[in-house]
């Protein structure tokens, strides 16, 4: 499975979430009403490669009976109306004539097929969409549809999308949050010298990282430094780190077409180059000298605080390549 011409990482936090998602399905059967979830999280944290891989997991098959679509995944359109999801869904159900007929008979068929197609979860992505920024406020119409939707066709739905926006539509439709009681939230990889196994987690995940884009790092610093200044470039944001890896072994293989390894020089160029922005206010991190002080780093999970993994020294934690 490839994600933007990389292999997809399966990090644990990943894999939980894909269990999360997968007890979200059981947990509806089991209760015999829509057990939603809300996955949250800053823009390249991985939610959708998460959502996406969890549908992909559960590929439609044809049957004597007709289709049937375990997970169903969707964009949702921007501007979101009820018309433009209701549509976006009958085609990734396969409706032929998606956006034909009125509200009606389109809310009817998304119950029929939904039904027929024996869909036992249905994600729609980039939910906050049905946050208008004009307005700064929720869009309460489709947010009442979805909730009728999920009521009558008793299908559990999986929404992703920015934490803050999501709160605020959940927020402003009560009868919609109660649905949606299960919200799991995909923090950035800490790095945090207090807990040896945020370190650890980190480490693992750059030695995947580099293998995903196909050339390492140099060996110029020490292996805990250049995590270090990796963890300051990127937040831990798993989507900057794989963009500033994928953009160096392009600079790099463009300046050298046999290039063996990822360096410094090329590190610091792409993130000032062609990174920075989206990343300020931060001082180029791979320039000599020393890491300069990272933003306050993002607040560790509960759960990870709790478990105890930091049995490793951190030298042997930090050495792996
Ligand atoms: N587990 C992973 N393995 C490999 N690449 C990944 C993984 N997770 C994320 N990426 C890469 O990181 C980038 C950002 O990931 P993704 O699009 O899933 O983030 P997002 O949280 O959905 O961001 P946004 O809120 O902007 O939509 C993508 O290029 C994706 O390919
Ligand atoms: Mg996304």
């Amino acid at each position: 499975m490839s994600t933007s011409g990389t292999a997809l990482i399966r990090y644990p936090r990943l894999k939980e979430l894909h269990q999360a998602i997968q007890l979200c399905a059981v947990l509806s059967e089991a209760a015999g009403e829509p057990q939603c979830m809300a996955l949250m999280g800053v823009t390249g944290a991985g939610k959708s490669t998460v959502a996406r891989t969890y549908a992909q997991a559960f590929p439609r098959t044809e049957t004597n009976h007709g289709a049937r679509i375990p997970v169903v995944y969707l964009e949702t359109p921007s501007p979101a109306t009820i018309k433009s999801v209701a549509a976006t869904a009958l085609r990734q159900l396969g409706d032929p004539r998606a956006a034909s007929g009125t509200l009606w008979s389109m809310d009817a068929r998304l119950v029929h097929y939904l039904r027929e197609c024996q869909v036992r979860l249905v994600i729609m992505d980039d939910f906050h969409h049905l946050f208008d920024e004009e307005s700064q406020r929720a869009l309460g119409t489709v947010s009442n549809w979805l909730k009728v939707l999920i009521k009558e066709s008793n299908v559990p739905f999986l929404v992703v999308g920015l934490e803050d926006k999501i709160r605020l539509i959940l927020g402003a439709n009560p009868q919609l949050a109660r649905l949606f009681a299960l919200r799991e939230t995909l923090e950035p990889l800490a790095w945090d010298p207090g807990r040896v196994e945020t370190l650890a987690a980190f480490a693992k995940f750059v030695q995947y990282a580099e293998q995903a884009v196909g050339l390492p790092l140099s060996e110029e610093l020490p292996r805990a430094e250049w995590l270090h200044r990796l963890h300051t470039a990127t937040g831990g944001v798993v989507g900057h780190i794989l963009n500033l890896l994928r953009q160096a072994r392009a600079v790099a293989q463009a300046a050298e077409p046999n290039a063996t390894h990822l360096t410094l020089a090329v590190l610091s160029l792409v993130f000032r180059q062609r990174l920075q922005e989206p990343l300020r206010p931060q001082a180029d991190p791979f320039q000599p000298g020393p890491v300069p002080s990272a933003p306050p780093a993002a607040p560790a999970r509960a759960a990870e605080r709790k478990r105890d993994t930091g049995r490793q020294p951190l030298t042997e934690v930090l050495s792996t390549r």
